[in-house]
């Protein structure tokens, strides 16, 4: 196969430390165009990757030779961007929140089926080692049957990491539609849904502004979760955790308790019913702080996918279901009433 011609849209953080080097890394693509809506930093990276530098995605969509579009755009236009790019007949590559609505994404959806090209959500926790191993551990029977679970993604804020800092589009409701809760919530969400390999089906929420001023945006939520088999759990997603990063997840099993990315040298961490302990030193998380952005994987399994004519790992349906435990867990804040999901 000849080697495949990539734009990536939205030159910020995301794109930067993730879908530009690991494009640049992988060997059957070519980065051929980029776009972002602020000059200097679409030309700063056209320079570095021999691109053409576009200010309007609209004119970048045009050229027919580009096979390929990474959206890394401000969530509010994940949607129309994507679907602009695969009715112009491209394969899409998203970030997440895969969009602000249910029909958003089923419109993303219908739009890769209309045109017979890939649409995949870049949802990262999936793929990293320790999340893959304790997977396994859990699907093989390892860990017996799963009672319950707890969750957070909390940092200080994207002000640190968002290409516009304290101005930055992340701090917006008309451009992020959600804060901390679709920021880092919907990380979660993905990441349990793959882990525990189940639905879920109740969703309970508090969702709160406290710790960030001048946004319209929560910053602290705290959610509940049951699924199918009456699996229950917590999910905090925070930007006011202010010393460090928790990306930890804990798993409460018949036959151990399964810790994930909670120790600073063992990324997964078992302790069996048994008392014996088994700690796997797998590498880390890609984290927001200085030096965590290990390879995530997306970008080569997403290329793999195109070149071998391949199911994406994260299909937008898959990415509408981690969304919709976000958006359950909003109307539950709202209502003040638990949200079935269907
Ligand atoms: N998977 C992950 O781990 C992960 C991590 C961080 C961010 N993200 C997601 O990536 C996306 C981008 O986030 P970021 O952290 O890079 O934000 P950022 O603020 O650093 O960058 C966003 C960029 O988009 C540009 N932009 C805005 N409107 C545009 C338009 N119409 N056309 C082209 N470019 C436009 C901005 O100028 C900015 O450079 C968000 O959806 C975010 O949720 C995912």
């Amino acid at each position: 196969m000849t080697t495949l011609k990539v734009a990536v849209i939205g030159c910020g953080s995301i794109a930067k430390h993730r879908h530009l080097p690991e494009y640049a890394n992988n060997k059957h693509v070519e980065i051929v165009a980029v776009c972002d809506i602020v000059k200097e930093r679409v030309d700063e990276s056209a320079a570095q990757y021999q691109a053409k530098a576009y200010t309007v995605y609209q004119e970048l969509l045009k050229d027919e030779s580009i096979d390929v579009v990474s959206v890394c755009t401000p969530n509010y236009l994940h949607a129309p961007i994507s679907i602009a790019a695969l009715n112009a007949g491209k394969h899409v590559l998203c970030e997440k929140p895969m969009a602000t609505s249910k029909e958003e994404a089923e419109d993303m959806i219908a739009a890769s089926k209309a045109n017979n090209k890939k649409l995949m959500i870049a949802h990262n926790q999936r793929f990293v080692a320790s999340h893959q191993k304790a997977r396994n551990l859990i699907e093989s029977g390892e860990i017996g049957k799963i009672y319950s679970f707890r969750t957070a993604f909390g940092h200080g804020g994207p002000e640190g990491w968002s290409a516009d800092g304290k101005e930055s589009w992340f701090f917006k409701k008309e451009e992020a539609f959600i804060g901390a809760m679709g920021d880092l919530g919907v990380h979660k969400t993905d990441l349990l849904r793959y882990l525990l390999g189940e639905e879920f089906v109740e969703v309970g929420s508090f969702i709160e502004t406290s710790a960030k001023e001048n946004t319209d945006v929560d910053d602290t939520s705290v959610c509940i979760l049951k699924t199918k088999n009456g699996i229950i759990g917590t999910l905090a997603a925070s930007w006011s955790y202010v010393s460090k990063e928790d990306n930890s997840t804990i798993i409460y099993g018949e036959k151990a308790i399964v810790r994930l990315e909670d120790d600073p040298m063992a990324s997964l961490i078992v302790q069996y019913k048994n008392g014996e302990v088994v700690k796997y030193e797998l590498g880390g998380i890609q984290t927001n702080e200085s030096g965590g952005q290990t390879s995530s994987q997306v970008i080569d399994l997403f290329v793999d996918a195109i070149r071998e004519n391949k199911e994406v790992p994260v299909s937008g349906e898959e990415g509408l279901k981690s969304l919709q435990v976000v958006l359950a867990a909003l109307e539950s804040n709202e209502t003040k009433k638990i949200v079935p999901l269907s």
